[in-house]
């Protein structure tokens, strides 16, 4: 009895290690991000920790957490877990965390960055990133907590008008604040989320280390043709979030995904149209982090490597594109970093 656990044992490791992985590019930076990472945003803490073990399983290396998403404890949680069963080495790992918006003032990084460091406990985070241009006022909600501690404010505070509380604090000096923690040795590489080309431009002139990265809203409804080509020449990558569309918050009319196109190129290629959708926004030129918590879609959403769209395809998914965006930040419209009022 004890001999076929341990047979089955070994048989569940060989199969977990010898998952084909999916391939990688370099960072400006120097390291390695696979091209391919599993979305949590929206996984609740609970669903979050076996998402992640799953998701390690089929094959992802690559794992994208944010303060704002409150699981960074079981993200790490997980990624520890499999570090502890001999799957994976810390260094097969690639985890993004964000700076949260209230915590843009040069003084605060340092904080809310340990907050998430100690959340994961992994040792070293590989990217971190400013989530968003616009920063938010600090409003206190939880008073059980002192305030100093990341946890006590809101993280959308609002007045009792319900208007967005923004303030004016500028990201290049939070930019500035973000390379002294690769100086410190715990972070590998930074990079940005939901900034347009002007606020890439501004970063980049000051910047001593850049950005590797700018993560932004990506799917063929938002191809972005335009802020991946400005990004590319200037050696930054983009990370394509809600790279499905989000079909859950959606209709479903509108979305890529139920396209009658996408239906038929599914079935020429024998894929789903969820994988073709991924695979359109990999060929695009994005890294890309489809959401799921769903054991069979986490593993649906990685097999995506074993075929290749043609570029009339390709052609047939960029004339998708209508830029509809689906998270827009619109109460913060009026904030001078606002970075949505332009093109790109
Ligand atoms: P679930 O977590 O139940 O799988 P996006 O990454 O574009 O933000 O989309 C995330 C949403 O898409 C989640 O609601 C997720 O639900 C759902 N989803 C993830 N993978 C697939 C898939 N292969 N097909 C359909 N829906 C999916």
């Amino acid at each position: 009895m004890r001999l076929i656990s341990v047979t089955i044992g070994i048989l569940a490791l060989i199969v977990c290690t010898t998952a084909k992985l999916a391939p990688t590019i370099r960072l400006s930076s120097g390291y390695d991000i696979p091209v391919i990472g599993l979305g949590t945003f929206e996984s609740t803490a609970g669903d979050a920790e076996q998402a992640v073990k799953d998701a390690i399983d089929a094959g992802y290396r690559h794992i994208d957490t944010a303060f704002l998403y409150g699981n960074e404890v079981e993200v790490g949680n997980a990624i520890r877990a499999k570090i502890d069963e001999g799957v994976i080495k810390r260094e097969d790992i690639f985890i993004t965390t964000k700076l949260w918006s209230t915590f843009h003032e040069p003084e605060q990084v340092e904080k809310a960055f340990q907050r998430s460091f100690d959340n994961l406990n992994l040792g070293y985070i590989d990217l971190y990133l400013i989530h968003y241009p616009v920063s938010y006022r600090r409003v206190l909600q939880n008073i059980r907590l002192p305030s100093d501690d990341v946890n006590a404010f809101y993280v959308f505070p609002v007045d009792k008008d319900g208007k967005s509380q923004t303030t004016d604090v500028d990201y290049v000096d939070t930019w500035l604040a973000m390379e002294k923690l690769v100086q410190s040795g715990r972070v590998r590489s930074i990079g940005i989320s939901n900034f347009n080309s002007v606020q890439t431009d501004r970063i980049l002139s000051i910047a001593t280390i850049k950005p590797v990265t700018n993560q932004i809203e990506c799917h063929p409804n938002l191809n972005q043709r335009k802020l991946i080509n400005f990004s590319g020449q200037r050696n930054i990558t983009i990370t394509a979030y809600s790279p499905l569309g989000r079909p859950h918050t959606q209709s479903g009319k509108k979305l890529a995904i139920s396209d009658p196109k996408v239906l038929e190129l599914a079935q020429k290629y024998r894929k789903t149209p969820a994988q073709v959708v991924l695979r359109y926004t990999l060929q695009n030129g994005a890294i890309i982090i489809p959401k799921s918590t769903n054991k069979n879609r986490i593993q649906e959403n990685f097999n995506i490597f074993d075929f290749e769209l043609s570029d009339t395809d390709m052609q047939i998914m960029h004339d998708l594109n209508n830029n509809y965006r689906l998270i827009n930040f619109e109460s913060d419209k009026d904030n001078k970093n606002y970075p949505f009022n332009i093109d790109f």
